[in-house]
């Protein structure tokens, strides 16, 4: 008989943060975000971290070069797109590199588990410094030979995540194969239909519980931080918050970051109001690169959308991280380590959903 879990699979709306006393030094001035982008052992620093606890979806219509560049200076990374042939992605990386010029961000570049042979030489002599396999179902030997592949030919020198998973024994099996961090979420995008399609996936909150659960338990065990990547799914702020407050270290979006004017996207005008293009990595409009060469898709994973246009990524960035920091004052926490300890999370009832937002008015 199959196994089942009793647990219902949860979102990120379903929680909620308590306060703690806040210090007259917790004001947002003095809240620092910088989080670890690859593991490292107990007590030393990690080789490459984060200003900020954001990048950027692995996507056609999310990280390109200006996006690659303006989120880097705001303390960000953005992981270049895989789709499209390796030396096209290799040109938009070194055309990232040749442009960092004084600022020192990471050089991040997507890679996947068909072509890496062929790919990651390429995208490391234009300058990627950390990889990150892109997979829907990351729980498979594929990748952990793309890691081996990384380790023999250089070392610790270049980075690699891996994922997606969304339980203890997918985080494991990427932990043992070396992974310098693990992204969580099968199903969660905004575009995502592969739940819908293929019956597999799980609530993102749930997801990411049990695998920072595993990473701690992996920590006493080795020593070693390897640090979690919540992929997808986050709708508002508080989505961001409440995920930063369940232990994970960066978060990974597509509509997010798609929205603003950094994206590769056309802005199409509908009605008098101005949208982004937003297509999935499983959609038909993604492969279409791949039509001379490579698989068949016999099905699609994901939908070609419209977002509203949101303006500039520095404006809006500097809203959700204000909305992190503030948040943490009332937590008590200047940095985001004390940020989870702290934190108390409770589960909300559907009532008190209704309850949290405007109600009773009409909002003018
Ligand atoms: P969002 O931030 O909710 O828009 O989700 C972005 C994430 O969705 C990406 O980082 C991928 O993990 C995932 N994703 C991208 N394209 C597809 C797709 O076509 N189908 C399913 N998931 C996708």
């Amino acid at each position: 008989m199959a196994k089942f879990i009793t647990e219902p699979s949860r979102t990120f709306s379903e929680y909620l943060l308590l306060p703690n006393l806040t210090t007259r030094d917790c004001v947002t001035a003095n809240v620092n975000l910088t989080t670890p982008l690859v593991k490292f052992k107990k007590g030393s620093k990690p080789e490459f971290e984060l200003g900020i606890p954001f990048v950027s979806a692995a996507m056609q219509s999310v990280s390109g070069e200006t996006m690659a560049r303006e989120l880097g200076v705001l303390g960000g990374v953005a992981f270049v797109f895989c789709s499209q042939p390796p030396e096209s992605q290799a040109t938009m990386i070194a055309n990232i590199k040749k442009k960092r010029g004084s600022d020192n961000y990471v050089i991040g570049a997507a890679v996947n588990t068909h072509d890496y042979k062929e790919r990651i030489p390429l995208l490391v002599q234009a300058g990627a410094e950390v990889l990150c396999i892109d997979s829907s179902d990351g729980f498979s030997e594929w990748q952990s030979d793309v890691i081996a592949f990384v380790r023999k030919n250089y070392g610790e020198k270049i980075k690699i995540g891996a994922g997606n998973v969304v339980c203890e024994e997918g985080f494991r099996y990427l932990a043992n194969a070396g992974a310098d961090f693990v992204k969580v979420g099968i199903g969660g995008g905004a575009i995502c239909i592969t739940r819908e399609q293929k019956g597999i996936g799980r609530g993102q909150a749930s997801a990411l519980i049990d695998v920072v659960a595993a990473r701690d338990k992996y920590l006493k065990e080795k020593g070693i931080y390897i640090p979690i990547c919540s992929d997808g799914g986050f709708v508002f702020d508080n989505h961001i918050i409440i995920a930063l407050a369940m232990g994970m270290d960066f978060a990974m979006m597509g509509r997010y970051f798609a929205g603003f004017a950094e994206s590769p996207s056309a802005i199409v005008t509908k009605d008098g109001k101005k949208y982004k293009e937003y297509w999935g990595e499983g959609s038909a409009r993604a492969n279409n690169w791949r039509r001379y060469g490579g698989d068949k898709m016999k099905f699609e994973e994901g939908v070609d959308s419209l977002i509203p246009f949101k303006g500039k990524l520095a404006d809006g960035l500097d809203v959700s991280l204000n909305k992190i920091k503030s948040t943490m004052c009332n937590l008590g926490s200047l940095n985001l380590e004390s940020f989870v300890k702290n934190a108390r999370l409770t589960v909300v009832s559907q009532a008190s959903l209704v309850e949290g937002g405007a109600h009773n008015v009409t909002v003018k």
